[in-house]
C-alpha cells in the first residue's frame, strides 16, 4: 500500500459538515479516502450544505452506498488503516456496538474492531439516552475512540471554520496524522 487508506462513514446526523471537513483534510494529507454514505446522510447533506452527492464523489477516491455489501471495503481482506464515522448517529452507534453488520458502515466498522484497527466514532446527539450511553461505553471497551462532536473553546474560535478545524485536528490526532488544524493549549499559553 503506498498511501494510507482511511474509510469515512457519513451517517444521518446533524453536523455533516464536520465529516466533509475531515474528508478534505485527509485528502490534503495524501490519504486514499473511501467514503460510505447512509440514506439519511444523503438527506442531511442536502439539508445542511450546498453539496450534492456528485460534489462529494469528486472530493473522494471511492464513494459507496451503505447498502453496497459487495464493496471492496466490506471485506477485512481489503487492507485499510482505520475508519471514522462522522457524524455518527445514535442508530449507527447501536449498529456498531451490537455487531449488526447488515449495512456497509457497520460491517466496515466491525472489520476495524476485529482487526484491531483504529475506529473513531464522532458521535452527535444531545442529550444522550441511557441505551445510547451504554452502546458508547461498549464501543469504548471494544477499542473504539469516542469523539463527541463538541469542540472546545480554549483556542478562541472566531468562526464556524475554527470549530470545524478543532474537530478535524482531533480526528487527525487520533489517526496519528501530524497537523496544525487548531491552536493547542500549550501554543495558546505561549502567546499569552
Ligand atoms: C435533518 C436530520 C437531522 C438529524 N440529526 C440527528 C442527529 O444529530 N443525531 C442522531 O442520532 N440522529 C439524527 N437524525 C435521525 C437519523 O437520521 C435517523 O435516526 C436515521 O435512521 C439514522 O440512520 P443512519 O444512521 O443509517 O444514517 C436526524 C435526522 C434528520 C432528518
Amino acid at each position: 500500500m503506498e498511501s494510507k487508506r482511511i474509510i469515512v462513514g457519513l451517517t444521518g446526523a446533524s453536523g455533516i459538515i464536520y465529516g466533509i471537513e475531515v474528508i478534505k483534510a485527509l485528502k490534503a494529507n495524501g490519504i486514499e479516502v473511501h467514503v460510505i454514505t447512509s440514506e439519511w446522510a444523503n438527506y442531511v447533506l442536502a439539508d445542511e450544505t450546498e453539496l450534492k452527492l456528485s460534489d462529494l464523489e469528486s472530493l473522494v477516491n471511492y464513494l459507496y452506498d451503505n447498502k453496497n455489501m459487495s464493496a471492496s471495503i466490506s471485506s477485512s481482506s481489503f487492507l485499510v488503516d482505520g475508519m471514522i464515522v462522522i457524524p455518527a448517529t445514535v442508530k449507527s452507534v447501536s449498529n456498531i456496538a451490537n455487531g449488526y453488520t447488515g449495512d456497509l458502515i457497520s460491517r466496515a466498522a466491525d472489520n476495524m474492531l476485529k482487526m484491531r484497527k483504529s475506529l473513531i466514532v464522532a458521535f452527535r446527539e444531545t442529550p444522550v439516552s441511557p441505551a445510547c450511553l451504554h452502546n458508547l461505553a461498549k464501543l469504548a471497551t471494544y477499542g473504539a475512540t469516542i469523539l463527541p462532536l463538541a469542540p472546545g473553546f480554549y483556542h478562541n474560535p472566531q468562526s464556524l471554520q475554527d470549530l470545524y478545524n478543532f474537530i478535524t485536528g482531533k480526528v487527525l490526532d487520533c489517526l496519528n496524522i501530524p497537523n496544525t488544524s487548531f491552536k493547542r493549549w500549550n501554543e495558546r499559553k505561549k502567546s499569552e
